[in-house]
């Protein structure tokens, strides 16, 4: 691997810092929904907010390179008005300033889904005016840390934030239409190429990408029906994404199909130019699984998101209508949580990505979910090992083969809240006792991770 190669490990704000209601923290869309709807939540979580120096001491020890966060909007701004929260600001000086004096390069993500409850409740995302709230808290963001801080990410996962929260609705806001779910795709994507021009304005010396749930496409054959399900497929879980980021322009076979159905006169002219204008420096690939497509064979749109139980291996998990259907491979192997286990897939997917782009990657999040008991002295993730042994080997071979892929962060740093799935869904490095004030305790992969990153790859 590359000498200055990034190997790391992530979390997001609402995930692991806890400290909800703390330093002037106004609450997010997540805690009003998950409050409302007494769900478990992020009160707490890995109570990051209070151990930082703690996580971040463990992530020295263990040989990582960099740390990928994200910032917590309702701690920064508090109002509509834009009031800034002082306590808010200083809390991710310290956490920046904590990682730069144990030589660990911050790796920031500005938006990892914790929309403050006062934007969500002028219409969230639909909103072109949350679009302008984004920007005043890019300009916030790059002018604090700008200087200290080389790599930055606008969102992380829109596609995945605007299908759960628009179309399936099991995130909040718990929306199911089709028309929100393109305007808040859309304004996502002008935030993103506004913050680009904000920060490439301000002549900073480090750069700036976006993070997407990759599902790179597979096909069940080779037949010409199969392409044109895997060419639909492409653009629904990535092109609107990556081209749009990259290339700076919407897929224009997506565009039409949306066209003849939707409105999208909310679209302007400018908008367009600006998306044309600014692009990502570079891509963040989160990956966790391929999806593998075959031709759209009759019914209503079915999307799942949460597998477990819900369909047969082999049957169909989502179907887009007249589009395409992605199915289950009923031969691989599955976590826990019914996600398929195929580092194949990362391997393809990186070098799919590296051929139509041809700019830089970071494998901004991969990890995998385990029930685990962490009351053992020693907890022996040997699954975990296995899985990340794999997913690297994956990367190191895909570099041989011409990518140019500079970072790898697994998920996740420590045991954090996993939205829905709550706290006994694990994928931490660092097993975190949420009996015991959140005690953090290295798992097997942490010791072993440690290696891999002192040999920069070499051991895999
Ligand atoms: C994607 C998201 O970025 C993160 O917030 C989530 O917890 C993990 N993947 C695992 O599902």
């Amino acid at each position: 691997m590359r000498e200055n190669f990034l190997w790391g490990t992530a979390t997001a704000s609402y995930q692991c810092e806890g400290g909800w209601d703390e330093g002037g923290r106004v609450p997010s869309l997540w805690d009003t929904y998950l409050h409302n709807n007494q769900l478990e939540n992020g009160n707490v979580a890995s109570d990051h907010y209070h151990q930082y120096k703690e996580d971040i001491r463990l992530m020295k020890e263990g040989g990582h390179k960099s740390y990928r966060f994200s910032l917590a909007w309702p701690r920064l701004i508090k109002n509509l008005e834009g009031e800034i929260n002082p306590e808010g600001v200083q809390f991710y000086h310290n956490i920046i300033d904590e990682c730069l004096t144990n030589g660990i390069e911050p790796f920031v993500t500005i938006f990892h889904w914790d929309l403050p409850q006062y934007l969500e409740d002028i219409g969230g995302w639909t909103s072109r005016r949350v679009v302008t709230a984004y920007e005043e808290l890019a300009k916030l963001v790059f002018s604090e840390y700008g200087e200290k801080v080389t790599y930055w990410t606008t969102f992380n996962e829109p596609r995945y934030y605007v299908f759960s929260g628009y179309k399936i609705g099991n995130y909040p806001p718990g929306v199911n239409d089709t028309q929100k779910t393109i305007e808040a795709s859309f304004y996502m994507m002008l935030a993103n190429a506004k913050a680009i021009k904000i920060y490439k304005d301000m002549n900073l010396k480090g750069e700036i990408g976006i993070v997407h749930s990759y599902a790179p496409i597979f096909g069940v054959d080779d037949s010409l029906e199969t392409k044109i399900a895997m060419r639909n497929a492409d653009n629904y879980f990535n092109n609107w994404i990556l081209d749009t980021a990259i290339k700076g322009e919407l897929p224009i076979d997506m565009l039409t199909r949306l066209n003849d159905k939707y409105d999208l006169s909310f679209i302007q002219t400018q908008d367009l130019q600006d998306m044309k204008e600014n692009t990502v420096d570079f891509i963040g690939l989160n990956y966790y699984a391929r999806a593998l497509i075959r031709p759209y064979s009759g019914g209503e749109t079915v999307l799942r998101i949460n597998n477990s139980g819900s369909s047969a291996k082999g049957t169909s998990k989502v179907v887009v209508k007249n589009w395409f259907e992605q199915v289950w491979d009923p031969n691989s192997e599955f976590t826990e949580w019914d996600t398929e286990i195929f580092p194949q897939g990362l391997y393809e997917g990186i070098l799919m990505a590296h051929k139509k782009y041809g700019i830089p990657i970071y494998v901004t999040e991969n990890g995998v979910a385990d029930y685990e008991d962490v009351s053992v002295e020693q907890v022996n993730d040997e699954k975990r090992i296995a899985f990340l042994n794999d997913h690297i080997d994956a990367i190191i071979r895909a570099v041989e083969a011409g990518a140019d892929v500079r970072g790898y962060y697994i998920w996740s740093t420590m045991d954090l809240y996993s939205w829905k799935n709550g706290c006994e869904k694990r994928y931490g490095l660092v097993a975190i006792d949420w009996e015991d004030n959140c005690k953090r305790k290295p798992k097997n992969s942490y010791y072993w991770y440690k290696k891999v990153c002192e040999s920069n790859g070499e051991m895999i």
